[in-house]
């Protein structure tokens, strides 16, 4: 089974995801070869799950707070998500990481939020360019993963997916190489399964389009894609969808 995450960002307002999601749910038929999820705008929310909820298919949230409730100006909560529906949350986004300065330990505390939530946490992890041409990328990639999952207690019921996104394939069109891709999975792998005895389910993002969308699905090593820019237009997503099935 793949995973097609669809990761809208600020790309789409309101009516445009909840257009685009009833335009993705008409042409959508279920089946046991991919996950289909839409990460819509916090605003959008509510309206996609609605136009999702007869074809069944999964929502996320892009980000969420690490803390339940309170006085948290502009925050949206994992547990908020949860009750409105969503099943997912990306948590370290390299555009939060990098953008906002979401550091190692703000990722980890909301992947915890997610799993006392009830929500699947999608962690998103990926060296730089700078680091990549220092030849540092799995030294950072450890890193990541040890301040995610280091000692994390994963509820019997939960579920930890990551994302592999090297931030400088993200909106480059400079996509990693599958062959590419394939190592840093592997290495992932490896080093996630310190952690958990779980099997996390692994995706590669960054530049996925419908022309190479099925070069990663073919490898064994990814287990399905996050797929920003190109998911916000009805042909390239559906076109992105039909590869995984
Ligand atoms: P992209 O974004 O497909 O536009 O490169 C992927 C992501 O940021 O999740």
């Amino acid at each position: 089974m793949k995973y097609i995450f669809v990761n809208w960002k600020m790309y789409l307002g309101v009516k445009e995801s909840i257009a685009l999601a009833i335009a993705m749910s008409a042409s959508y038929r279920r089946s046991e070869k991919a996950e289909i999820a839409l990460f819509p705008t916090a605003l959008a929310m509510t309206g996609v799950i609605a136009a999702c909820k007869k074809k069944k298919i999964p929502v996320g949230a892009q980000n969420c707070a690490w803390t339940p409730a309170g006085a948290y100006t502009g925050a949206v909560s994992a547990r908020m998500f949860r009750a409105v529906g969503c099943k997912y949350a990306l948590v370290g986004h390299s555009e939060r990481r990098h953008i906002f300065g979401e550091s190692d330990s703000a990722v980890r505390n909301k992947i915890e939020a997610c799993l006392s939530a009830g929500i699947v946490p999608v962690v998103c992890i990926g060296e730089t360019k700078e680091e990549k041409d220092a030849g540092k990328r799995e030294y950072h990639l450890k890193k990541q993963l040890m301040a995610a999952l280091q000692n994390l207690v994963i509820p019997r019921a939960g579920r930890v997916m990551i994302a592999y996104e090297p931030v400088w394939a993200i909106g480059t069109g400079d996509a990693c190489l599958p062959a590419d891709a394939d190592d840093a999975h592997h290495f992932i792998r490896r080093e996630g399964s310190a952690y958990t005895s779980e099997r996390m389910p692994i995706l590669y993002g960054g530049s996925v389009d419908v022309k190479n969308a099925a070069s990663y699905l073919a490898l064994p090593s990814v287990d399905g894609l996050l797929v920003g820019g190109a998911s916000t237009k009805k042909d390239s997503l559906l076109g992105i969808i039909r590869a995984a099935l």
